[in-house]
């Protein structure tokens, strides 16, 4: 079956949101002035204490990630001047830690080619473009320009892919004069594309989201883009658009071996529904990327290859020029789902990213597998600690209040040995009444997390129309999990990272006191430990 474009579905989950598209100038007005009345409590309470958030405005995929002098970039889908999606800019901003950002001035402007979609940029280290001056070393971005005139008209819309390059390490662009520099084949969904240097080959290499596909692209001067190959037809998720692909090597974890990771972002599709990223596991030899026998097998057996299985976690992608001491590879999502993202209880401002991630690959007795974890500099912020051995747990147990410590800036890992008995419950709670549970049902062998008491859910009907669930992949005796928290979010790295699962909430005071439960039995927890982060 095929599905809706981009553009369809866009509009019918934000026709579906507001009841009637918010196109038109005086509901945008009207919006505005509900913005500056009711804003002011909403902006305190929600905006993430660590999390990155564009100041104003609206932001969606995080773009152009690169590494340069120091500074790791970050751009992202904005609409600055609205606080829904719209005629999409790059805003940008930089960090020396992947932790801590600073917002910039706006990188790009739609153009006469259309709006800004997303993409990626590089460094062109060895000015295979032909741009540098002055000896300044090119940063190129690439991008999708998309044409909102024509899908405003009821046209079909042809996106295309340019190219703009920036001689001031990512500040400023200067779009380049023969764009587009892919043409669109007549393909209504034909968008974001991830460049990289291959190595081996000494190519630029392009993926780019086709309909239901990934198209590969080789290049010598990221000008003249030659198509490789196609991959997808079949393969993994295909119940939405598929976008925001992504293709790297990565070391495998205690072998000699490596493998290329394909991320791809899907809409709708996702595990828990509406947005999420697969990914796929194999080898590229420089034209075609073939899916690895072991991993297909799998993926036939059941589809449990998802970056992130919690609902707020879409069109991630990693830093291009950068990597850690092992090998890893460094990745931010846009912490959103399309189901809801355009009604989230904030007025300002809206989205925030994840934390930065490294992910990196393991191989278990059936294939390999993606892990991902925080990156390792969010331990410099460590501060305040409350550790504990041996926790006696009988009943509902609280483990934790804010009048000891922090549980809006927290890293909390824990440890439950021969995790076993009936259902784990974790809950987050306030005195207002609200709360949000999460943890691991040992008889389904699957994780959770439901937000359907978490506080204001009432936006969207999407929000916590389920409890999210994700299939624990570790045969680990004991289980392991490592929980960042913020205002408005919480990350659950289980098993070192086997298994993850990113959903936001909105509760309305913050949550007070951390408790944990068995349904069945008492148990202990023989190792916790909750660091407040600092941020000041
Ligand atoms: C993913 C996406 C991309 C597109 C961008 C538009 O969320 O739909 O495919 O380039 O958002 O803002």
């Amino acid at each position: 079956m095929k599905n809706p474009s981009f553009k369809t579905a866009l509009l019918l989950v934000i026709a579906f949101a507001l009841g009637t598209s918010c196109k038109n100038k005086a509901e945008k007005k009207q919006t505005a002035d509900m913005a500056t009345e009711t804003t002011v409590d909403n902006e305190e309470m929600y905006r993430p204490n660590f999390h990155f958030t564009p100041k104003k405005g609206w932001m969606n995929d995080p773009n152009g990630l690169f590494y340069y002098n120091g500074y790791y970039h970050l751009y992202f889908q904005h609409n600055p001047d609205d606080n829904k999606w719209g005629p999409m800019h790059w805003g940008h901003a930089t960090s020396t830690d992947l932790i801590t950002w600073k917002e910039q001035p706006i990188a790009l402007y739609p153009d006469e080619l259309g709006t800004i979609f997303s993409g990626s940029a590089v460094v062109d280290i060895d000015n295979t473009t032909g741009f540098s001056q002055k000896e300044k070393t090119p940063v190129v971005a690439m991008y999708t320009n998309h044409d909102m005139e024509a899908e405003k008209a009821g046209k079909i819309v042809d996106e295309v892919q340019s190219i703009a390059y920036s001689l001031d390490e990512g500040l400023t662009f200067t779009k380049y004069e023969g764009n587009p520099v892919v043409k669109n084949p007549g393909i209504p969904d034909f968008r974001d594309p991830k460049v990289d240097w291959d190595e081996e080959r000494g190519q630029w290499v392009m993926v780019l989201a086709a309909g239901q596909e990934i198209k590969f692209y080789a290049s010598k001067d990221l000008k003249d883009w030659e198509l490789l190959s196609v991959f997808g037809e079949g393969i993994g998720n295909h119940d939405g658009v598929w976008e925001c692909p992504d293709l790297f090597p990565l070391p495998v974890k205690g072998t000699d071996e490596q493998k290329w990771v394909l991320l791809v972002s899907i809409n709708p599709g996702g595990p828990n529904t509406g947005s999420a990223t697969q990914y796929f596991i194999g080898d590229f030899d420089g034209k075609t990327f073939k899916i690895d026998e072991s991993f297909q097998k799998e993926l036939e057996k059941e589809h449990r290859f998802w970056v992130d299985f919690g609902r707020d976690n879409y069109a991630g992608v990693t830093w291009s020029n950068a990597r850690t001491a092992d090998g890893s590879k460094l990745f931010i999502g846009w912490m959103s789902n399309w189901l809801y993202a355009n009604v989230v209880p904030t007025e300002q401002w809206r989205s925030a990213n994840t934390i930065a991630r490294e992910l990196s690959l393991i191989k278990g007795d059936d294939t390999y597998r993606l892990v991902s974890l925080p990156v390792k500099q969010l331990k410099n912020y460590r501060g305040k600690k409350v550790a504990d051995t041996d926790i006696s747990i009988a009943g509902k147990t609280v483990l934790t209040t804010t009048q000891t410590i922090s549980l809006s800036q927290t890293e909390i890992n824990f440890e439950i040995p021969n995790a076993s008995i009936g259902k784990y419950t974790f809950s987050l709670s306030n005195s207002k009444g609200d709360a949000l549970k999460f943890g691991y049902d040992t008889i389904e062998n699957k994780f959770f997390v439901d937000r359907g008491q978490s506080g204001q859910t009432g936006f969207s009907e999407k929000f916590s129309d389920r409890i999210a669930k994700a299939p624990r992949l570790s045969n680990a005796k004991n289980w392991t999990g490592k929980i960042i928290l913020d205002k408005t979010s919480i990350e659950l790295f289980y098993d070192d990272g086997q298994t993850v699962m990113t959903e936001i909430f909105f509760p309305n005071a913050p949550f007070e006191s951390l408790s944990l439960e068995s349904d069945t039995d008492t148990f202990t927890l023989n190792k916790l430990e909750i660091h407040q982060l600092n941020f000041n």
